[in-house]
């Protein structure tokens, strides 16, 4: 089954459209990669997804439900949760501030807020350590993981993650990938916008390639990294 679905999506910003007919199916228990260059709308797609985006056509279903006219807080409350491009998180909040920040959406629905944190702590230990430093004193790396755990403590079933591995150091890029997959490992579905094609693609299931707001390529990930067009384009350093 799809958990996500979307199709014939025509978005932008204003009078911009910068989303041309977009359809991607993201299956459940899935992980999916959308590689693109920049400014290929890659940005803009999980934005359409979340609510914070002009739609001008086409439409968006979680679990076979329309949400493409919900604003951002109800489509957390289904289940769904970005993690957007660069510094997303409180950098004059402590790291426990921001979590707890991270849940507000959904206080009161599920498990408590300690337990949401619990599970943070186990899965990051470092965050632990740190919670109570400010959110802009911690590494590129550190920074990141808070991010996507501010995510986690929704308890989405998706999370869109938008180019996690943009301006950090190429040593930590493995490690942030295989943080990923452990989430993805543990149940998650995962929809993941990357400019860095080879990672993306050797952790994906499925891939799409974006490109000027059309989608040009999809196949199994595996394939696609296999194939001319992709590594003349994306992977050629
Ligand atoms: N808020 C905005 N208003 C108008 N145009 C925008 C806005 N944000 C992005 N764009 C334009 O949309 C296009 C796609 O951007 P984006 O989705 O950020 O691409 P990507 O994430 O693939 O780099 C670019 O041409 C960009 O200039
Ligand atoms: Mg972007």
């Amino acid at each position: 089954m799809n958990l996500l679905e979307i199709k014939g999506l025509k978005s932008g910003y204003g009078k911009a459209l910068i989303l041309h007919d977009v359809s991607i199916e993201v299956e459940e228990g899935g992980f999916t990669a959308i590689i693109g260059p920049n400014g290929a709308g890659k940005t803009t797609l999980l934005r359409s997804v979340y609510g914070i985006a002009d739609l001008y056509g086409g439409t968006v279903s979680f679990r076979g439900e329309d949400i493409t006219k919900l604003s951002p807080a109800s489509i957390s409350m289904k289940g769904v949760n970005y993690v957007p491009q660069d510094n997303s998180i409180f950098s004059s909040l402590t790291v426990l501030e921001n979590l707890r920040i991270g849940a507000t959406v959904i206080a009161g629905k599920g498990r408590s807020i300690e337990e949401r944190l619990d599970g943070i702590y186990i899965r990051f230990p470092r965050l632990k350590d740190r919670r109570n430093q400010l959110g802009g004193t911690l590494s590129g790396g550190e920074r990141q993981m808070l991010a996507i755990s501010c995510a986690l403590m929704t308890d989405p079933d998706l999370i869109l993650l938008d180019e996690p591995s943009a301006g950090l150091q190429p040593t930590l890029v493995q490690g942030l990938f295989e943080e990923i997959k452990r989430i993805y490992d543990e149940g998650k579905t995962i929809l993941i916008v990357e400019q860095n094609a080879k990672m993306a693609l050797e952790y994906a299931r499925k891939g799409y390639v974006l490109e000027g707001g059309r989608i040009k390529l999809q196949d199994e990930a595996k394939k696609l990294l296999a194939t001319d067009e992709v590594i003349n384009h994306y992977l050629a350093v």
